[in-house]
Order: structure tokens, then C-alpha cells, then sequence
């Protein structure tokens, strides 16, 4: 219930989720909530004039939807449905969908890979789609402070903790960088558009960004941006308001100064496992033809478990 308390105590996320439904849904639309969790979108597309929305959901949250869909009287246009999107069978095709299967950085929760698949499987052609893209985004971050934290740099208990911070940098970390400085411009690591058709095309670049001034890169930071409706951006930048997604931080072992104009690498990629979708991600930094510094990480080889360094982590969706 934690993470579903989080996500609905997101005034932005819903603010911004009530104004595309209400931009897209037309007078009678057949429309799909795609992880309707506890119903609140389906609601929504409800409330907005659908004439009726199926709304599917693997976890058993779903019998908490049916009595928030029977308390705001929708009981007769919502179906609800529990099984797996991608495979479950609708009585009819949708004429749009919402998906808010948006993780942190965008991709933590497979939108990329399952949104393609129910647009192809749920959708009549010309169907509308919330969102219609994604935005990952990343920079070079300098903040001493969280650094400091996230490496232990007070456990000074004449204990060897190497083990445990080479544990640490294979794990991403959810933070509000808000307060950090960004070295470089930031640049987009991954893009997709579901807008059109076939509503699959997405890409993925290696992000060649340049130093703007002199200082030290503690880390990565990711975050995106999703055009949930023409005009309607839902956009978690640590410049933008604060939402539930925050900023993920990915943070290099240790402090590497840079000077304006070296250059920096950071390549991100989400891949699905057994225990959920997993990130893997490269970080380099050079000047000139030289490397001051270049490393992979992937938290799928956390092996043994960060739960415990992972609260945040976990507390989304
Ligand atoms: C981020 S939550 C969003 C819940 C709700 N739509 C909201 O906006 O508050 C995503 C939901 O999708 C569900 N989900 C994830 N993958 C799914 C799948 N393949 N099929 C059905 N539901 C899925 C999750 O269990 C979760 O409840």
C-alpha cells in the first residue's frame, strides 16, 4: 500500500493525468486504464465522458479499485479486470488508452516494452495514447552532501566497508536534486513516441555531454519528461516541481574533478528480469583522448539484496 499511497499523494501526477484525460477522452470513448491499480484513472477517464473504460490490473489492489469505482458511483461504466495486460483479451478494441506504468527515469516499470504490445493488441487504429512519449533525460551532478551520505563517508568504525560501497554503486538512488549542480547541459538517453503509428519507434542515444565549468562529478542524475496530451507535460526535472519520482541518482565510487569542456558519457538501459525490470548503465569522463574515468554497472548484480539502502527506491508505484 506504501507505494500506491505515494502515487496518489502526488498532486502533480494527478493534476496532470486529470487534464490529458479530459484534452483526450471524447463523449462515449472506449477506453483501457493499462495498471489501473487502485481505479483513480479510471475514474478520471469516467468523469471525463468515456462510455466505458476497461480497467485492468495484475496485483490484487484491484478489489480496493472496485469499491473506490463504486464510490464514486461509475459501477456500470467500469469493467475491471485482474490479469496481465499484454495478455488479457477485451470484449472490444479501446479507442485510447492510459498508462501509467512511468517508473523512476521514466523506464523502471517497462512502460517501453509493454506499452508497444497493448497499443498493438487493445487499441482500434488512430486510438489515442496517454502517454504519447517518454523523455529520459540525465546530467553530471555535483552535490558533495549526498555523495558523502550515499558512500558512508561518516562510518569511520575502523571497519573495511568496501564490500558494502561496492554494493552501493550498483544501485541507483532516488533523491530530490533540487539542490544540485549540474555540470553539463543536460541530454536525452532515451526517447520513445507511442503518438502515431505503429506508436513504436523509440531510440536510444549515448549521451556525449560537455563540462560548463570547472568542478567535481559525484554522479549521475536521470529524470523524465511525458506528453501525457498535446500541451500536457508531465515533466519530474529537478527543476520542475517536486513529484513522486524525484530524481534518480546514479553515484560514481568516487569524487572525479573535471574542467570546462572534458567531456562525459552516460549510457542508460532497462532490461526485464525475474524480480522486475533492471537497470544497466555506463558512466565516462575524459579530456581530450584521455580517460579520467569510465565504468558499467547494472543493479541486476546487486547480489546481495539493497532492499534496506532501498526504501525510496521501492516506494514508487
Ligand atoms: C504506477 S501504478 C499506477 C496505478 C494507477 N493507474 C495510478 O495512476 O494510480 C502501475 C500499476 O500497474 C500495475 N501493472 C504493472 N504491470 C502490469 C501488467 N502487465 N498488467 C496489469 N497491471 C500491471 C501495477 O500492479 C500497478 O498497480
Amino acid at each position: 500500500m506504501y507505494a500506491d499511497h505515494t502515487i496518489l499523494n502526488d498532486g502533480v501526477r494527478l493534476a496532470r493525468f486529470r487534464e490529458a484525460l479530459r484534452a483526450r477522452v471524447r463523449p462515449g470513448d472506449v477506453v483501457l486504464d493499462a495498471g489501473t491499480g487502485t481505479g483513480i484513472l479510471a475514474v478520471m477517464a469516467a468523469q471525463a465522458g468515456a462510455g466505458h473504460v476497461y480497467a485492468v490490473e495484475s496485483r490484487g489492489i484491484i478489489e480496493l479499485a472496485r469499491d473506490v469505482v463504486q464510490a464514486n458511483g461509475c459501477a456500470d461504466r467500469i469493467t475491471l479486470i485482474r490479469g496481465d495486460v499484454q495478455t488479457v483479451s477485451l470484449p472490444e478494441k479501446a479507442d485510447g488508452v492510459v498508462c501509467e506504468l512511468l517508473g523512476y527515469a521514466g523506464l523502471a516499470e517497462g512502460i517501453a516494452r509493454l506499452l508497444p504490445r497493448v497499443i498493438e493488441s487493445h487499441l482500434k487504429p488512430g486510438a489515442w495514447r496517454i502517454p504519447g512519449d517518454l523523455r529520459v533525460y540525465a546530467a553530471p551532478v555535483q552535490h558533495a552532501a549526498l555523495h558523502e551520505y550515499i558512500m558512508l563517508a561518516h562510518a569511520d568504525a575502523g571497519v573495511d566497508l568496501g564490500p558494502v560501497l561496492r554494493e552501493i554503486v550498483q544501485n541507483y538512488w532516488v533523491e530530490n536534486l533540487a539542490g544540485a549542480d549540474l555540470l553539463a547541459p543536460p541530454c536525452v538517453v532515451f526517447a520513445a513516441d507511442w503518438s502515431g503509428e505503429p506508436g513504436r519507434s523509440s531510440l536510444r542515444q549515448d549521451a556525449p555531454m560537455t563540462a560548463r565549468r570547472h568542478g567535481v562529478v559525484h554522479g549521475f542524475g536521470a529524470w523524465f519528461t511525458a506528453e501525457l496530451a498535446p500541451g500536457v507535460t508531465l515533466d519530474t526535472g529537478p527543476h520542475a516541481p517536486l513529484t513522486s519520482w524525484r530524481q534518480v541518482f546514479f553515484p560514481l565510487p568516487q569524487p572525479v574533478p573535471v574542467r570546462e569542456g572534458d567531456t562525459l558519457g552516460f549510457d542508460l538501459t532497462s532490461m526485464p528480469m525475474t524480480h522486475g525490470e533492471m537497470f544497466h548503465w555506463k558512466c565516462a569522463v575524459a579530456r581530450g583522448r584521455q580517460t579520467l574515468f569510465e565504468a558499467a554497472y547494472s543493479n541486476a548484480l546487486s547480489c546481495h539484496s539493497m532492499k534496506a539502502f532501498e526504501q525510496g527506491a521501492d516506494g514508487n508505484s
